[in-house]
């Protein structure tokens, strides 16, 4: 009698505690997340989006569980990899490590820049979507903010220390607001946006190459998704075709012996 009270505290507790967790992620969590493209089996994409990363993010951004080298999965070679990528490094075994010094980085943006090989799985929120949701979001909802550092502000992460790196792709965009009241309260709602000068993409080539440098991030946060799936189907066969053999063999053994 005792423990079942015991329990149902204990169930009451993380139902409460559980409440808690999502209120505070909505509360910090900016606007509701797009859907992000999934384009982590297309290796053009996989490799326009390492291109972007490593053009415009490891300035700053580390990649420390990932090796050059390991590009060559998503069809790049070797060359190619030396040739159009390596810029913080002569060798392609080396670790995708940015060439910015991480003290320096938090005197600059008050934040360290964190390390990107997992974070398209780590930030992923229950009931807002995947990390690439989050990410395709996020890289897309900077807009100006005179009162800021770095002259920059971001729907999905408000106040981030980070500048619009991609500012010169996707231009200036302000976003536009509704004002409604709600239970006698102005409530700001979130309309869409207005592009105040031009990039040198269209929005919809924006939204591609964004695309494209999410699906990266995912392909690299678990490089061997496509093969494990690949080795899991060879493995099931074998396990079949060795299944048959098997009986066929059992059959052999006991013949004389009925
Ligand atoms: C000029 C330096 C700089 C560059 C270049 C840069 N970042 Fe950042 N980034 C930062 C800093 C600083 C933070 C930490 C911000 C904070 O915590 O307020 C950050 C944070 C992030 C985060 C974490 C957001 C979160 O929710 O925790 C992601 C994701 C990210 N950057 C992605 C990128 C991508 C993708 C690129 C390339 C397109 C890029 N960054 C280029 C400085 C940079």
């Amino acid at each position: 009698m005792k423990m079942t009270r015991v329990c149902a505290k204990a169930l009451a507790f993380l139902f409460v505690a559980s409440g808690m967790f999502a209120n505070a992620q909505a509360a910090g969590g900016g606007i509701a997340w797009d859907k992000a493209p999934d384009r982590t089996n297309d290796l053009v994409a996989l490799q326009n989006g390492a291109k972007l990363f490593v053009n415009y993010c490891m300035t700053c951004h580390s990649a420390s569980y990932m090796r050059y080298n390991r590009l060559t999965d998503i069809g790049l070679s070797e060359q190619q990899i030396k040739d159009n990528l390596l810029f913080a490094t002569d060798k392609v075994g080396e670790t995708m490590v940015a060439s910015i010094n991480p003290k320096e980085a938090k005197q600059w943006f008050g934040a360290n820049p964190p390390d990107l090989t997992l974070v398209a799985r780590s930030r992923s929120a229950a009931g807002q979507g995947s990390g690439a949701d989050y990410l395709y979001t996020y890289l897309r909802t900077y807009y100006p903010d005179e009162s800021k550092a770095t002259g920059w502000n971001n729907l999905a992460f408000p106040n981030v220390g980070m500048p619009h790196v991609l500012w010169q792709l996707q231009g200036m965009r302000q976003p536009v607001f509704d004002m409604t009241s709600e239970h006698g309260r102005e409530v700001k709602i979130f309309k869409g946006w207005e592009q105040l000068t031009p990039g040198s993409m269209t929005a919809l080539e924006y939204d591609h190459a964004i695309g494209d440098l999410v699906s990266f991030m995912q392909w690299m946060g678990e490089p061997s998704q496509k093969s494990r799936t690949r080795i899991g189907v060879g493995v099931m066969l074998f396990l079949l075709i060795l299944t048959a053999f098997t009986w066929r063999l059992n059959a052999a053994y006991w013949k004389d012996i009925k």
